[in-house]
């Protein structure tokens, strides 16, 4: 997003539209309901796992305990179906009263108590996704002001049950009216994901001024079939979909459903390193109080984390489609770092893929060093014309994080000839 300074004159269009929260310089982490967790509201049969205070409550203590919040995963949002279905006398909005008896800001005040942000679900339109009550155009005022008052951190405008026309007045209108609030509201926009996604349709020049993230696609299920749908769709129109994203604005493929039911421990391994090469929010949506081991170090890998939140915000691209199905994706990072994920579309074997950093494009006359982003074993020694094997796992990735150790004024066959120190320097990261 950017900082648009508010003069006058000839800037004021683009100033009333800008989005001024200064928020989300890197892709937001956190944990949101919904995939996992959906439209049960059934609190009497399953009050554990119902939409409700306590599930929230429950989530926040978990982030806050399991060191989920040191690692920069802060965010607690309510998704569709918190609230009552009616509005209250005033037209305010209201959560349900059973689900949620103390209210949201009482909810928003034990996150933040917890170290934690709070993040809120309303829909552009009619209704919710979900049937409950929408945010028409008249109602945006008023709502982005009850969510400033009770404290709430981040938006998810919806855009269920509204027009092309209400969406093209309503999410900028939206942005203005949580500028207004004077709170720092994150807002994410659901709106070119009903609108295809794509130019001309949607404008994503517009987007990354008034939008910190977007959801572009259809919604993610429990099962590896939709994480490949989404993957295909983003790496088959990456060439529009990479150049929009950076600091403050992103892409939101959708949740990360790593400790679910639908993945396999390869497939887990695969959705977390695909996002993080696409500089995706990395907000989980999955049963906090019951997740397996492997499935929370998968999703608190430390090198995993600070790629992902790389201060450059450059999203990452599949670079290489091999007829033996293995995909090649390259995240640039700072300090001439890269990612590298080795993506496997095989179903058969464990498959032992050679190639060279030059074949990836690596032209440098540099010696590079990886470290494999899950073993932590460091390879070093990497010239760009040296072949390399990596092996890689029906439906898994190997992950590298490369970073040059030293830059050559020779190719490496004539320096080998000479004293080192003449032929080459070490770089200081
Ligand atoms: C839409 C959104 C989902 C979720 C549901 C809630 O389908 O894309 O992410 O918010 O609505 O009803």
């Amino acid at each position: 997003m950017k900082l648009v300074a508010c003069v006058c004159g000839l800037a004021l269009v683009a100033c009333a539209l800008a989005l001024e929260n200064g928020l989300m310089r890197t892709p937001p982490m956190g944990w949101l309901a919904w995939e996992r967790f959906r439209c049960n509201i059934d609190c009497k049969t399953d009050p554990q796992n119902c939409i409700s205070e306590r599930l929230f409550m429950d989530m926040a203590d978990r982030l806050a305990d399991d060191g989920w919040k040191e690692l920069g995963y802060v965010y607690v949002n309510i998704d569709d179906c918190w609230m009552a279905k009616q509005r209250d006398a005033s037209g305010q909005l209201v959560p349900d009263p059973e689900r949620f008896p103390r209210g949201i800001k009482a909810l928003a005040d034990y996150v933040h108590s917890r170290g934690l942000k709070m993040g809120i679900y309303g829909d552009l339109g009619t209704y919710t996704c979900g049937g409950y009550p929408g945010t028409t155009l008249d109602r945006i005022e008023q709502d982005a002001l009850t969510f400033a008052h009770w404290g709430v951190d981040m938006l998810k405008l919806d855009g269920c049950y509204s027009s092309e026309d209400e969406q093209a007045q309503g999410y900028p209108r939206m942005t203005k009216a949580l500028n207004m609030t004077g709170r720092p509201i994150a807002y994410s926009c659901s709106w070119p994901a009903y609108r295809g996604g794509l130019p001309p349709k949607v404008n994503y020049t517009l987007l990354t001024n008034i939008c910190n993230l977007w959801r572009n696609y259809g919604d993610i299920q429990d099962s590896w079939d939709s994480v490949l749908a989404i993957l295909d769709w983003y790496s088959e129109n990456q060439d529009v979909l990479q150049a929009v994203a950076g600091p403050g604005h992103w892409n939101d493929p959708d949740m990360l459903i790593i400790g679910n039911f639908g993945l396999s421990f390869e497939q887990s391994r695969s959705q977390m390193a695909l996002w993080t090469v696409l500089a995706a929010p990395l907000l989980m949506s999955n049963d906090l109080r019951t997740l397996s081991q492997s499935a929370k170090e998968i999703l608190q890998n430390q090198l995993m984390i600070k790629i992902n939140q790389d201060p450059l915000g450059i999203q990452g691209r599949r670079i290489l489609k091999e007829k033996s199905y293995i995909e090649v994706f390259l995240r640039p990072l700072s300090h001439s770092a890269s990612a590298l994920v080795f993506f496997s579309r095989r179903t058969d074997m464990p498959y032992r893929y050679t190639t060279s950093l030059a074949r990836l494009n690596f032209t440098e006359n540099a010696v590079y060093e990886a470290q494999d982003v899950y073993s932590g074993n460091i390879i070093s020694g990497l010239a760009p014309e040296h072949n390399f094997t990596v092996i890689v796992n029906p439906s898994g990735v190997v992950m590298w994080y490369l970073y040059p150790t030293m830059y050559l004024e020779q190719p490496l066959n004539f320096v080998r000839q000479q004293s080192p120190m003449k032929g080459f320097h070490p770089l200081v990261l």
